[in-house]
């Protein structure tokens, strides 16, 4: 089954036919939310709001844990996560979608693995390719099917937040080779992993990154709630073209 977990902008899917929801508890505490079960065109989904329904939980809030384990105890094996960035590059201009191919994290102090001397023995997950590489193909399929001129490939960066970044720290990510930044691909990505979850990332690209282009005198929130209408507008789209082709 496949699980969305929807980022800031998507907190419903409008195309998604809801039969129920759930509250789900895991031993790791409570998810963002209750799971919503429902189809898209007749294909049954999860869906999950990463920030709650109301998008109150900030990215450093959210119980990652909680949100992985309760898809996989519901038979979710392949998640689409919806994660909004900023573009490092000038041309990761706002409105441009991306579906990164790496991950750097520069997160601290997230509760970052199920392996935390419970009862589950040490495993040292494999986390070279980060991306599920069959899941990211089958993003990129649904973004022709529905003309969208995705990026294949690019680096996250994952930033701790919730504050933006400083020009300097946004230059340093680029010195690293990160092409886009955000605050939630981990540990969302490294947990899926650990239970053998396929994860793959779709990041709507929402502000240029501190100090770079657009955001060369400051990164502006008020252009930022349009550009993230208008993107996830088209990421609902691509979310239906997706659900597609994973039933095929
Ligand atoms: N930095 C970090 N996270 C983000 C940004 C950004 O510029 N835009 C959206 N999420």
């Amino acid at each position: 089954m496949l699980g969305i977990i929807g980022g800031t902008g998507l907190t419903k899917l409008a195309n998604l036919k809801i039969k129920r929801r759930q509250i789900i508890r895991t031993p790791y505490g409570e998810p963002s939310g209750p799971l919503t079960f429902g189809d898209i065109g007749g294909h049954e989904i999860i869906f999950l709001p990463r920030h709650g329904n109301g998008h109150t939980l900030p990215p450093h809030i959210v119980n990652y844990r909680a949100n992985i384990w309760a898809l996989h105890s519901e038979g979710v094996q392949d998640i689409v996560a919806v994660a909004t960035v900023g573009g490092i590059q000038e041309h990761l201009s706002p409105g441009t979608i991306v579906v990164p191919d790496q991950i750097i994290d520069y997160t601290q102090a997230r509760k970052n693995t199920f392996f935390d001397g419970g009862d589950l023995p040490v495993k040292h997950i494999d986390f070279t390719q980060p991306y599920s590489t069959q899941l990211r193909s089958l993003c990129l399929e649904a973004g022709r099917a529905s003309q969208e001129a995705l990026i294949d490939g690019g680096v996250y960066a994952c930033v701790q937040g919730p504050r933006l970044e400083t020009a300097a720290e946004i230059n340093r990510l680029e010195r690293d080779g990160a092409n886009i930044v955000g605050m939630t691909g981990m540990p969302e990505a490294a947990l899926a992993r650990e239970l053998d979850m396929h994860y793959a990332a779709i990041c709507p690209v929402v502000n240029h990154a501190a100090g770079r282009a657009s955001s060369q005198h400051g990164i502006k929130y008020e252009n930022v709630g349009e550009v993230l209408d208008q993107t996830m507008e088209r990421v609902r789209k691509l979310i239906e073209r997706l659900v597609i082709a994973h039933a095929c």
